[in-house]
Parts: C-alpha cells; sequence; structure tokens
C-alpha cells in the first residue's frame, strides 16, 4: 500500500491516496465569488486522488477574512461550478470545505454588521489582517442564543445542498483551526452552562449535529468528511482536554459512517489515537512528504494522506512523488495575496 494505490473513500472510487489539503488562498471577491483563476488553480491539481477546497462560508455570518469565497449565493455558486466541471474534466474529485469562522471574523472583512457569533462571548487574543485597516484585533463575539442554534446547524445543510448543486462530489465540516465547530469542542472558547457546554458530551453536540445535518442535505454520509486539529493551538483555541474530547467525538460519529475523519497533526498525538478509535477512512495531514507519507500508509496509520503547502507550490505533485521528482518550495509571501502570483505560475515538470 502506497499513495499511489487507489481507494474506495465514502461513495467514491479514487485512484490514489494523495489528498490536496483545504487552504485559503484570499483570491476571491469582496462578494465571496470565487475567482476565475480558481478554475485553473483547482483543475491543474486535478490528478489528486481528492481536492479539498479552501474553507468556504456557508452564510454571510460566517465568513471573517478577506476575499475567501462563499456558498450562500446565486453568484458563488456558479463560479464554484466553473470549478467542479475543471475537476471532473480532468477525472479527479472534490469535496467544498464548509467553513463557518465563529468569532475569528473582523467587520471590515465581513458584508454584514453584525458582530460575529461564537459559543461564548469571549473575544480571540491576536489580531487579523483586512484590506482596509490593515492588522486589526479580532471583534468581541456575541454568544449564541440557544434558541438560534438550529438555524446555524441550518446554515451547513443548505451549504451542503448548495456544494451539491455546484457539482461538488462532498463537502469536509471543518471542525478544526479554532473555527465555530472547533470553538464549541474547546473549552477554553465554550462555557455555555446549556446543552453545548460544559460536558465533553455536551461540548461535541454542535459538531455531531451539524454533521449530521449535512449527512441528511446530501443525501449519504458517504459524502461527508470531517476535520479536526486536536491540540492544535491557532486561533488562540485553548483546550484543557483534547484528546478525550476527540476520542468522544470520533465514538460519536462513528455510526454515521461518513466518507472519511481527516486530522491534522498538532503534536499531541491524536491521529494514532484517533486510527485506533474510528474504524472508518482515516486521512491524516500536516508536514508529509513523499517517504514519510508512503511509510505511513504502509504501517497502516493512515488511509490516505493530506498535503497542505507542498500542494500550494506543486500542481503536478502526484506526478513529482511517482517520479521522486524535487519539490518546489511554498512562497508563504503569496499565500494570501491577490492574483495569480505564487497561485497558478508554480512551474510544472516537463
Ligand atoms: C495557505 C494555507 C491556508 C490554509 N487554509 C486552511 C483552510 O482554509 N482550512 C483548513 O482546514 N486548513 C487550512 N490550512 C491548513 C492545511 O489544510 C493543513 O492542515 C496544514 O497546512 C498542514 O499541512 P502541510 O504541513 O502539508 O501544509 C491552510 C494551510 C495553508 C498553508
Amino acid at each position: 500500500m502506497n499513495l499511489f494505490s487507489p481507494i474506495t473513500l465514502g461513495d467514491y472510487s479514487l485512484r490514489n491516496r494523495v489528498v490536496m489539503a483545504p487552504m485559503t488562498r484570499s483570491r476571491a471577491d469582496a462578494q465571496g465569488v470565487p475567482s476565475p483563476l480558481a478554475v485553473e488553480y483547482y483543475g491543474s491539481r486535478a490528478d489528486a486522488g481528492l481536492i479539498v477546497t479552501e474553507g468556504t462560508g456557508p452564510s454571510p455570518a460566517g465568513m471573517g477574512y478577506p476575499r475567501t469565497p462563499g456558498i450562500y449565493s446565486p453568484a458563488q455558486i456558479a463560479a464554484w461550478r466553473k470549478v467542479t466541471d475543471a475537476v471532473h474534466a480532468r477525472g479527479g474529485r472534490t469535496f467544498l470545505q464548509i467553513m463557518h469562522v465563529g468569532r475569528i471574523a473582523h467587520s471590515a472583512n465581513r458584508t454584514i454588521p453584525d458582530p460575529p457569533v461564537a459559543p461564548s462571548a469571549i473575544r480571540a487574543a491576536g489580531e487579523m489582517w483586512t484590506d482596509t485597516q490593515g492588522m486589526q484585533p479580532f471583534d468581541l463575539p456575541r454568544a449564541l442564543e440557544l434558541a438560534e442554534i438550529p438555524s446555524v446547524i441550518g446554515e451547513y445543510a443548505q451549504a451542503t445542498r448548495n456544494a451539491l448543486a455546484a457539482n461538488f462530489d462532498g463537502v469536509e465540516l471543518h471542525s478544526a483551526s479554532g473555527y465555530l465547530p472547533n470553538q464549541f469542542l474547546s473549552t477554553g472558547t465554550n462555557k455555555r452552562t446549556d446543552a453545548y457546554g460544559g460536558s465533553i458530551e455536551n461540548r461535541i453536540r454542535f459538531v455531531t449535529e451539524a454533521l449530521a445535518a449535512m449527512i441528511a442535505a446530501a443525501g449519504s454520509p458517504g459524502k461527508v468528511g470531517i476535520k479536526v486539529s486536536p491540540g492544535m493551538a491557532f486561533n488562540d483555541i485553548g483546550h484543557d482536554d483534547p484528546l478525550p474530547t476527540y476520542l468522544a467525538l470520533a465514538k460519536a460519529i462513528a455510526p454515521y459512517h461518513i466518507a472519511y475523519l481527516h486530522v491534522m497533526r498538532a503534536g499531541i498525538g491524536a491521529e494514532t489515537a484517533l486510527r485506533e478509535a474510528f474504524p472508518g477512512t482515516l486521512l491524516v495531514g500536516g508536514g508529509f512528504k513523499g517517504d514519510e507519507a508512503n511509510q505511513a500508509l504502509g504501517e497502516g496509520r493512515a488511509d490516505a494522506i493530506v498535503f497542505g503547502s507542498t500542494y500550494v507550490a506543486n500542481p503536478d505533485l502526484v506526478r513529482r512523488l511517482e517520479k521522486g521528482a524535487p519539490l518546489n518550495d511554498p512562497d508563504a509571501s503569496t499565500f494570501f495575496t491577490p492574483g495569480p502570483k505564487g497561485y497558478t505560475d508554480y512551474p510544472v515538470l516537463a
């Protein structure tokens, strides 16, 4: 078993086990419509077994960064359809990552005046980029009322329907990196005293309900995945008990039979613990290069490997890994800048 062995993932047969990580690239317009450049960017990487798109907002309330895409307006859906057409034309598969930022937002990056929402009204420490005001502190979020949580869950369902209308093969729930679902999971950000806070059972509730809503909307669990990053401190996401929380989550979602659980390694060994706890397909990412990836697959530590920054810099990553060819280095200075530089101009092998 190696990166080039086919795999069944949910409803699909993938031609290899190389997965392109979800990566925000900030090339969309101010209304969250993906750039025409995204067609080439994703299309040129379509020989991945699976492409997971950049984090994409399910609603205006779920947006927090400049120039990130959404999946709630007809123009966004139409633009995404061009991306999925390009990937499918080359025989690829792609899932849309649904990302509700929760409190990781600034008003200058949003199209609505409402404050961001979160499990609790706790501002994230740190600053974020805005195009009009430079670096700014994160906004103070408003705690979601218990009665409005079903409508937020409903946004994930609608985003799933919209993604399928854009011909995505499936959707990934972004429950990592300190965004809304992660804010519910973590003790540092969730101080609720109702059914969505306190015990592990309560803190995982938002995620299990969002996932269930996405499965119902997709009409099949095999079109739905989830990403988690236990132990990751990004976006001020303090967590007292990550391992027990994520093991409980894995146990709770095992009966759903989703396409995959995607774990980003963050140094606490969660990928090993979750491999044992989760009976379904496991995707692991975080700092992989070719040799270690093949070794992890060979040893059964993962079913497929997720490549992030390496995929930014190498559109023909699958070919390069197959040939053992050298890899281009990613240029972090163009990760989030507008335009083709660092987006669609990395060289491919002759
Ligand atoms: C430019 C960039 C943008 C990213 N944006 C997202 C995102 O939108 N959603 C997400 O789940 N992870 C995001 N990540 C994290 C990656 O999906 C991946 O987990 C991480 O980069 C580790 O993999 P790597 O070491 O192979 O890069 C991003 C990473 C990079 C480099």
